[in-house]
C-alpha cells in the first residue's frame, strides 16, 4: 500500500499499547517512529540524577537552565541516549514512571521537548505517539488516533512488561501509577491529554496486533482513497 507522506499522531492514556502499535505501523508503511514519552522520561531521569526533583515530585527551577546542556537523542535502533549513554532501560523503570507526569506538566520542559519533536516532524512520514501530539504538537497531522483500553488490560500489560524486564512490581502499585499519571496528564494546564475532535478512537482491549493493523489500514485506505 502506497501511503502518502503524512504525519500519524497517536495519543492516549498510559499503557494503552500506543508505542507497540506505533512501531508496527511505522514498520508496515516504512515510516519513522518517534516516542515522545521517551523524551519526557529522559528529562525525568536527568532531573533525578542531578537531584533537581524532590521525593514528592517538586521540580527545582534550576532544571530550566540545566536543560540547555542536556543531550537526549535516539540511536539507530530507536533507543534513547543521554550523551554517550543508552538509557532505554532506566527510563522505563517504576522510579521514572512515578515522577514523569509532574515533570511533563512543567511548561518549559514541554517547550524543550516540543522543539525536538518539531525537528523530527519536518522530515514527514512519521508516526509519533504521546499525549498531546494531535492536539498541540502537530494539530495539522493528517491522521490522528486516540487509543484507549480498559484499566485492567492496561495494568496487566504494564505489569507483564516490567516483569519481563526483571522488575518485581506489585500489580496494585502499577494500577496506582497508571491512575495517577492519567489524572495529572489530563488535568495539567499546558497541553493536557484529550482526544482531538478529528481523532479516530481505537479501543484495543480485546484486539490482536493483526486486528489493529487491519483497522488502520482500512482507515488509511478510506481517508486517502487508496485502493
Ligand atoms: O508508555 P506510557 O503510555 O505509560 O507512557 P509514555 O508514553 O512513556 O509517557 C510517559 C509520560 O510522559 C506520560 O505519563 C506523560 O506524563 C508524559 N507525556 C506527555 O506529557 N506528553 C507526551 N506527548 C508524551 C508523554
Amino acid at each position: 500500500m502506497n501511503v502518502p507522506d503524512i504525519i500519524i499522531a497517536i495519543d492516549g492514556f498510559s499503557s494503552t499499547g500506543k508505542s507497540s502499535f506505533a512501531k508496527k505501523v511505522a514498520r508496515k508503511f516504512g515510516f519513522l517512529y518517534l516516542d515522545s514519552g521517551a523524551l519526557y522520561r529522559g528529562v525525568t531521569l536527568f532531573a533525578q540524577e542531578e537531584r533537581l526533583i524532590s521525593q514528592i515530585g517538586i521540580v527545582s527551577p534550576s532544571l530550566e537552565t540545566a536543560l540547555k546542556d542536556l543531550d537526549l537523542h535516539f540511536d539507530g535502533e530507536g533507543r534513547l541516549c543521554m550523551g554517550p549513554r543508552c538509557i532505554e532501560q532506566q527510563i522505563r523503570s517504576m522510579e521514572v514512571s512515578a515522577q514523569v507526569s509532574p515533570v511533563a506538566a512543567v511548561p518549559y520542559v514541554r517547550a524543550w521537548v516540543d522543539e525536538k519533536l518539531h525537528d523530527f516532524g519536518r522530515k514527514g512520514r512519521i508516526v509519533m505517539d504521546g499525549r498531546d501530539i494531535g492536539t498541540a504538537v502537530f494539530p495539522d497531522a493528517q491522521l490522528k488516533i486516540f487509543m484507549t483500553a480498559s484499566e485492567e488490560v492496561r495494568a496487566q500489560r504494564r505489569y507483564d512488561e516490567l516483569v519481563s524486564k526483571g522488575e518485581q512490581p506489585l500489580l496494585e502499585e502499577v494500577v496506582q501509577n497508571l491512575r495517577e499519571r492519567d489524572y495529572i496528564d489530563s488535568h495539567r494546564e499546558t497541553a493536557p491529554l484529550r482526544r482531538a475532535d478529528d481523532a479516530f478512537e481505537l479501543d484495543n482491549s480485546d484486539m490482536s496486533f493483526e486486528e489493529e493493523l487491519a483497522w488502520i489500514q482500512g482507515l488509511i485506505q478510506g481517508k486517502f482513497g487508496i485502493l
